[in-house]
């Protein structure tokens, strides 16, 4: 029976992924799961995203689901490779889990003239290393920098984005990533919440500098999957819906996911 593509994230963040996805693919359903009553990943050792990630995706399929996307960065640096790799075939060989890392590495290659690229992410997905890995995978020549910015998702959740103490945390990692290479000229945006600070972020870049946001990059992935899928695209149903869920209260959810989707939402409570 056809189900909705489910979009996981730790939290809040996917929900940025998400409002591209719907925005490329609105006549797809989709069922957001956020796991705020355990959020933030970015901070958790790998063992413990692996084991969360896994209960989310098990819950996902129980609900319908043939594909998944990991919206959240910790998760498909810690726990996609071994879900694909370990779980999947003895879950259901059939059913796809993906990522957001290897869409977003898939392009720097032609946007990148000086081949230094750089990475700010959680302490979680920098530490990793996945983006060096996957971008070496396709491009052996780039070097890539990685910069933690462990401030920058508590500063987004609570409204700092746009705040005098966000300039001081944005400009503290834009200099650290700039010192570590003065000649990068790429930069992803390797975690969820940072398009929400892509304004500050932008004021203390060097404007030579390109940004690569994730929503469209992800957005333009899935749709040109699903086009080269059709036996995974006639898995899909189709009727413009949206649906969403939470681990934490959804009250409280709904106030702030706002913020990060841009339209009103009303999510439901999940235990995993
Ligand atoms: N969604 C996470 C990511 O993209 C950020 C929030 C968290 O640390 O859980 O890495």
């Amino acid at each position: 029976m056809p189900g909705p593509i489910g979009v996981f994230d730790s939290g809040y963040g996917g929900l940025t992924i998400l409002r591209d996805l719907v925005n490329s693919l609105p006549q797809h359903n989709f069922i957001y799961l956020g796991d705020n009553a355990r959020t933030p990943y970015g901070t958790r050792s790998f063992d413990v995203v692996l084991e969360y990630t896994l209960e989310a995706v098990t819950r996902l399929f129980e609900m319908g689901c043939h594909l998944i996307i990991l919206a959240c960065n910790t998760a498909s640096a810690k726990a996609l490779r071994t879900i694909q790799q370990k779980h999947l075939p003895v879950i259901d060989p059939d059913r796809r889990v993906l990522g957001v890392i290897r869409p977003s590495v898939e392009m720097v290659g032609d946007i990148t003239h000086t081949k230094h690229v750089g990475v700010f992410g959680t302490t979680g997905t920098i530490q990793s290393e996945s983006y060096p890995i996957e971008i070496h995978k396709l491009h052996p020549d780039i070097s890539v920098t990685g910069e933690a910015c462990p401030m920058w998702v508590p500063l987004v959740e609570n409204g700092e984005a746009d705040s005098p103490g966000a300039e001081y945390f944005v400009k503290q990692h834009i200099n650290a990533l700039m010192e570590k290479d003065a000649e990068v000229d790429t930069i992803i945006l390797g975690c969820t919440h940072y398009p929400l600070l892509i304004r500050k972020i932008k004021s203390f870049l060097p404007s030579h500098i390109e940004i690569v946001s994730q929503g469209p990059v992800v957005a333009a992935s899935l749709k040109d999957y699903l086009g080269r899928h059709p036996e995974m695209d006639e898995k899909i149903s189709k009727s413009g819906h949206v649906e969403f869920f939470t681990t934490e209260n959804p009250d409280k959810f709904n106030g702030l996911a706002n913020l990060f989707y841009n339209e009103p939402i009303r999510a439901r409570h999940i235990t995993l």
